[in-house]
């Protein structure tokens, strides 16, 4: 049996990781630190019954007593680390909070893994990162390597970078066993409903504007959450200390096409209805914003055996299905009622 810490473990990745790894590995032991956030919601874990495997502990990973408490009351083996501020946009209008949880909150968690594991080769600390710390590609480029160049453009980007090279610098340093992923686009079932997919989805089903950023060309390379989730397991269990390994769907998509895929799939759905791709609505364009991203994902697939088990097409059909399934979900995530239930749950641990 081994102790995991998942850090940021309710959020869009984090939670879908959690269900992945208590169906995989339920002998192992699970410590779940977030600081519910406005993206962290305890919804996302619901299945996840209170058991002596698992424990949800509301905290923020810049808080170095609590991060040392728990590598010593728990024995930590292994850390996934997920907690971030992972949107783009709020970066760009508010940048403090990514240096702060995305910079500052990642050396707590490298020190007391440094403290606690005192050269332990058998433990690892994974760092989850971003295929957007490579910056942009233009059309034609060859996709991003392990090798490629940091060029982070946006402050959550590189708050990102300068994080993995905190922690590729633990390893060259203290001989830390960390591995650094660097994954695509993801999509799937709990995604926060102001991305792209989500975002779209919904506005579609409800008759909004479906808001496209520029001339709507930009590139992203998606993979389903499932997908991201099984290749950090990979990696966890078979990878290399000291090493980064691309994760990504080969799966490159034009956002304006994204979009006509949702509309042309919802038309399906709702026969005789004014077509939802009259919903698209051009508007300003992001500052700064990446034209492409791609990823090579050949190392993880011919070293460690992984590949994504969806296809685009059953990708995205699983998760409108899931987002239609699931309206009740999204609609407190919307109107903030998850956020009631946070303030009830946690009153006891405000000020
Ligand atoms: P998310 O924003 O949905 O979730 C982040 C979680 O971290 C939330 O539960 C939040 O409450 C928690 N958190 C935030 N600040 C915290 C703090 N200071 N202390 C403790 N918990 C905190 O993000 P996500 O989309 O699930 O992304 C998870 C990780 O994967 C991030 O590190 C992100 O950079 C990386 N990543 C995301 C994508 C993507 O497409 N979403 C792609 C590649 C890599
Ligand atoms: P997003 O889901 O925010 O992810 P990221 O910025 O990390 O890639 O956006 C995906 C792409 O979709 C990105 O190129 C920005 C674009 N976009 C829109 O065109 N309209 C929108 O309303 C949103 C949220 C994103």
């Amino acid at each position: 049996m081994k102790t995991l810490l998942i850090t940021g473990g309710a959020g869009f990745i984090g939670s879908n990781f959690v269900h992945h790894w208590v169906k995989q590995h339920p002998e192992d032991r699970i410590i779940n630190l977030d600081a519910l956030t406005y993206a962290g919601n305890l919804e996302n874990l619901n299945g996840i019954e209170p058991s002596e495997n698992y424990r949800f502990v509301h905290g923020n990973i810049c808080d170095a007593d609590l991060v040392n408490t728990l590598f010593e009351d728990e024995k930590i083996d292994h850390v996934v680390h997920f907690a971030a501020e992972s949107h783009v946009d709020r970066s760009i209008t508010a940048p403090e909070t990514f240096i702060k949880t995305n910079v500052h909150g990642t050396f707590p968690l490298l020190e007391a893994a440094r403290k606690y594991w005192a050269n332990d080769t058998r433990r690892r600390f994974l760092h989850v990162s971003t295929d957007e710390v490579y910056g942009s590609l233009e059309a034609g480029d060859p996709a991003f390597t392990e090798t490629t160049a940091y060029a982070p453009n946006s402050p959550y980007s590189a708050s990102k970078a300068s994080s993995d090279h905190l922690v590729r610098a633990y390893f060259h340093t203290y001989d830390l066993p960390v591995i650094t992923t660097n994954c695509s686009n993801n999509y799937g079932p709990y995604q926060f409903p102001e991305k792209l997919i989500p975002l779209v989805f919904i506005h579609a089903l409800e008759g909004k504007p479906l808001p496209v950023y520029g001339d709507g060309k930009q590139i992203r390379d998606w993979l389903h959450v499932s997908d991201h989730c099984r290749g950090i397991d990979a990696v966890l269990q078979q990878g290399q200390p000291g090493e980064t390994y691309n994760i990504g769907g080969c799966n490159e998509w034009a956002n304006i096409d994204i979009v006509h895929q949702i509309c042309t799939r919802l038309d399906g759905l709702h026969a005789g209805e004014k077509p939802k791709a009259e919903l698209i609505t051009y508007v300003t364009d992001r500052p700064g914003h990446d034209r492409r991203y791609a990823i090579d994902a050949g190392k993880i697939m011919h070293e460690l055996g992984w590949k994504p088990e969806y296809t685009f097409e059953t990708g995205i059909e699983q998760t409108l299905h899931w987002y239609l399934d699931n309206q009740g979900w999204w609609e407190r995530v919307r109107d903030g009622e998850y956020r009631k239930f946070i303030e009830q749950q946690y009153k006891s641990l405000a000020g």
